[in-house]
């Protein structure tokens, strides 16, 4: 196991006492390290002006530990020579003169990979999983900053011990819809925002969270009294969720999460019925990204580790 080799080579003596002072490996620090690659690629140009989807390219992220460089077939999609012509895309054979892809159409011939160089890496003892980030609504920007904008891939944070943890006890503001995780530069704010999270709300707690967010009060109302309208009675039996306590179980254990005492107006240590509704009324009228981050993590149980053996195995 690597922690053993780990303190067998006296790293990790004392770690319990003095974890606060542990020294960070020198590979992670190297903020802005840039090298200049074989190939002029730039991910301004293709990821931000062309707007095409990091999985193009990336197509391992979202399923395995490691995001898998293109091979130069891709490239060839576009830029692969005169016998695409043919095939009538217009993209197909783009820049087919250019000296900046001449390793490109050699590549291409005779089979041989372009020797990309790397730019980011953790030191082998550290176990590092892209689709478990990726597949859980932590966008690449979190960790890669604007790639989008780069003409040439730099290192944006540095990828120390500290620098994962801190996100890992405190994901809240780092999380956002899964479907997003590639749009580095999606920013809602106002209505736009709150769009997304009364959509969120409902995707996860359907008709209940509809029922009780939407435009209709009358849920909200039904409850209140704790009355029955006859009328609604029906449609609201349909949803086993929608009781009394189901509800009071569902606002506090799923929306506020570890903190349930936040919906707890009059201090009595129990959230009543009419505190939860309120409570979500307000929460909800103008939510900030972290509000959002929140609803994330307890609707779809996230909870990252922290214990050695998650990044050292
Ligand atoms: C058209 C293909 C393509 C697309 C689309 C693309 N990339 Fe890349 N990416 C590459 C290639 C080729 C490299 C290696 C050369 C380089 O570093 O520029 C690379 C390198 C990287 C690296 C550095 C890898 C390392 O060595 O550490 C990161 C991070 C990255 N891409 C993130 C992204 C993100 C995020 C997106 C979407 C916003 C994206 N890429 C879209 C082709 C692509
Ligand atoms: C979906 C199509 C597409 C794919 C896939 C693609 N490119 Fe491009 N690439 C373009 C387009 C379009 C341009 C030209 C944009 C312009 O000139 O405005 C371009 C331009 C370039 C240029 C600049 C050429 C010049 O002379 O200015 C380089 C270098 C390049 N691409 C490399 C790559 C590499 C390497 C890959 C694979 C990792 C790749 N491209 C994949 C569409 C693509
Ligand atoms: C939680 C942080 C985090 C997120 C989110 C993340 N990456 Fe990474 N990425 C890393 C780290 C750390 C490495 C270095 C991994 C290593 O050395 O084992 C890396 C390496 C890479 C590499 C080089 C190949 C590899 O797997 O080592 C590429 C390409 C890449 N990332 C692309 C992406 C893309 C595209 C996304 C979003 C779809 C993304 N990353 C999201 C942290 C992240
Ligand atoms: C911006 C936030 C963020 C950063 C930075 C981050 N992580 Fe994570 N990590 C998460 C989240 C969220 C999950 C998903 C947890 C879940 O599914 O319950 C996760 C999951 C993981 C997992 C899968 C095991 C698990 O906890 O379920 C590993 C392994 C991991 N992270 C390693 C790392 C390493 C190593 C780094 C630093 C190089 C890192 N992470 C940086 C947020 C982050
Ligand atoms: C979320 C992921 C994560 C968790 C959890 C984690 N580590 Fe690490 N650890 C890293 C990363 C990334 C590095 C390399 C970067 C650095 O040195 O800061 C590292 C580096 C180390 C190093 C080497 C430091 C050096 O000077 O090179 C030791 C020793 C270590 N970890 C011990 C531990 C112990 C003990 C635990 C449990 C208490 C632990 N780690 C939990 C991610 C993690």
């Amino acid at each position: 196991m690597v922690l053993l080799g780990l303190a067998s080579a006296g790293l990790i003596g004392g770690y319990v006492a003095t974890v606060g002072f542990f020294a960070t490996h020198p590979k992670v620090i190297n903020v802005g390290h840039m090298p200049e690659q074989p190939v002029p690629f730039s991910h301004a140009l293709h990821a931000g002006k062309l707007k095409l989807d990091c999985r193009y390219c990336h197509n391992t992220v979202d399923k395995a530990a490691h995001a898998a460089i293109p091979p130069t077939a891709t490239c060839g999609n576009c830029h692969g020579g005169k016998d695409r012509v043919k095939e009538g895309a217009t993209l197909a054979a783009v820049h087919l003169k250019s000296e900046k892809l001449t390793k490109v159409r050699e590549s291409l011939e005779s089979g041989e990979p372009v020797e990309w160089l790397r730019v980011h890496e953790l030191p082998g003892f550290v176990y590092f999983n892209h689709s478990a980030h990726v597949t859980r609504g932590v966008s690449c920007v979190e960790c890669h900053g604007r790639i989008d904008k780069m003409e040439v891939v730099y290192q944006a944070k540095q990828l120390s011990m500290k620098w994962c943890l801190d996100c890992h006890r405190n994901p809240d503001e780092s999380l956002r819809p899964v479907d997003q995780v590639t749009n580095l530069g999606w920013d809602p704010q106002g209505e736009e925002l709150k769009k997304v999270y009364d959509e969120e709300l409902e995707k996860a707690f359907g008709h209940l969270g509809r029922s009780v967010v939407g435009d209709s009060n009358d849920l909200r109302l039904f409850y209140y009294d704790g009355k029955a309208e006859a009328s609604k009675a029906g449609e609201f039996a349909v949803n086993p969720l929608v009781n009394k306590q189901n509800l009071q179980h569902v606002f506090a254990e799923k929306i506020f999460g570890e903190d349930p005492k936040l919906a707890d107006g009059d201090g009595s240590g129990d959230i009543s019925l009419a505190e939860a509704l309120l409570y979500l009324k307000d929460y909800r009228s103008s939510p900030t990204r972290k509000d959002l981050g929140v609803l994330l993590k307890n609707a779809y149980k996230i909870k990252p580790k922290q214990n050695c053996s998650t990044c050292h195995r």
